[in-house]
């Protein structure tokens, strides 16, 4: 490995309600595991969702994106809150999140789902149940029904595309079965082909590229409802779930109820230029502004984007430090604990920078 300087340009995009809390402890683990690595960052903060209709008129304001398209990794906070809910649908700012998605390429998105002892005597579900749970959702995030055309509401009726190619399927299908390669060898294809169109050619498609191109991947078809009983009910059968864009949307906030929180599951969102980093949860309108969000979720996204990036290193420092925040605390009241959310970034950037005070 080259010992030479680096710096990586990133840009951060606290956006709303709580996004803005747990992307600067995001941002303080980054800078912690800069120092302890020995590379450099520069980050630069854009405003995206609500934060950019308020100051530019904009969802997406075109100096954000330019710094997206400009970066070497993308985090972005939430976006959202009832404040914006009657804005017209195209400026929502949701909008503003899934047209940066759209502009850079970020059509894969994962969501690691994983369930420790620890979190398991915590989980809502039971612990015998959850325990060793170790999956993978592969969400399709450029399409779908979120994109598809046409897309109208009238007065009297509205409608929307769920639309599929076989190239935008057979990509995220590949994606799925090279993280099956390097996991444990299993992918399950999540769709409703009893019904759906663009559900019967996705589950032909996966098909064929599981056949032709990774014959040694296991792979299994389920439809999403019985997808969605099996998550809960019996979550260590999956290592890697792909799925569209939609199915994926629902699948990863009901996996959260597994470790017992969407304070602690991350993404990151690949296939363009720089990849995209953002915790699953939203805006948490009912925690902003407390610090009653857990910023693990950001923080583990972090990780992985520093593992996108090539600090692998980092990456491993981080999600050690995480585990004995985990452990120990302080941690947040969705985890029974009640830190606040900078004590707990706080206390993983010191573990990052000091990991044999927290391992002794
Ligand atoms: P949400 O994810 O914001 O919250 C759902 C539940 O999870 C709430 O009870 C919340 O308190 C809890 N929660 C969320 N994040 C948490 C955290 N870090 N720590 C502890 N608990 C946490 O979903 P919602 O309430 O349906 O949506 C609120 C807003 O967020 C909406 O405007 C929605 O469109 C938006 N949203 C944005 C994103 C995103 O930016 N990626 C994702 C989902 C929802
Ligand atoms: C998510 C969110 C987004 C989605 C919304 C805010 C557009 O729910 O990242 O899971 O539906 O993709
Ligand atoms: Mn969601």
């Amino acid at each position: 490995m080259s010992s030479a300087p680096r710096t990586y340009t990133l840009a951060l995009l606290p956006g709303d309600g709580v996004g803005p809390e747990v992307t600067a402890e995001a941002a303080r683990v980054l800078d912690a595991s800069a120092d302890a690595f020995g590379f450099g960052i520069e980050a630069g903060e854009y405003a995206v969702g609500g934060a950019g209709i308020d100051t530019s008129g904009d969802p997406l304001p075109r100096a954000t994106l330019d710094a997206c398209l400009d970066a070497d990794a993308v985090f972005l906070g939430a976006v959202g809150g009832p404040q914006w809910d009657r804005v017209e649908a195209d400026l929502r700012p949701e909008r503003g999140l899934l047209r940066l998605r759209a502009r850079l390429g970020a059509f894969a998105n994962l969501r690691p789902v994983s369930v420790s002892e620890t979190l398991a005597a915590r989980s809502p579900l039971r612990p015998e149940r959850v325990a060793g749970t170790d999956l993978l959702i592969v969400r399709e995030l450029t399409g779908g029904i979120y994109f598809g055309r046409p897309r109208e509401r009238t007065e009297t009726e509205a409608y929307d595309t769920m639309r599929y190619s076989v190239t935008e399927i057979e990509r995220i299908a590949r994606v799925a079965f090279q993280w099956a390669e390097k996991r444990d060898g299993r992918v399950s294809s999540v769709d409703k082909a009893n019904v759906l169109a663009s559900s019967a050619l996705w589950r032909d498609v996966v098909s064929r590229v599981g056949a032709e191109e990774y014959p040694e991947v296991a792979l299994e078809h389920l439809y999403v409802d019985n997808a969605a009983m099996q998550v809960v009910s019996d979550p260590r059968r999956f290592d890697v779930v792909v799925t569209g864009n939609l199915f994926g949307d629902v699948l990863s906030d009901l996996a959260a109820t597994l470790p017992g929180t969407l304070g602690l599951l991350p993404s990151a969102s690949l296939g363009g230029r720089a990849g995209l980093f953002e915790p699953v949860h939203g805006s948490a309108p009912d925690l902003a502004g407390r610090g009653l969000a857990n910023p693990l979720a950001a923080i583990l996204s972090a990780a992985m984007l520093l593992d996108a990036l090539g600090e692998p290193e980092a990456a491993a420092a981080v999600r050690t430090a995480v585990d004995a925040v985990l452990a120990d605390g302080p941690l947040t009241p969705d985890l029974g604990g009640d830190a606040q959310t900078d004590d707990v970034g706080a206390a993983v950037a010191d573990a990052v920078l000091s990991p044999t005070l927290s391992h002794p």
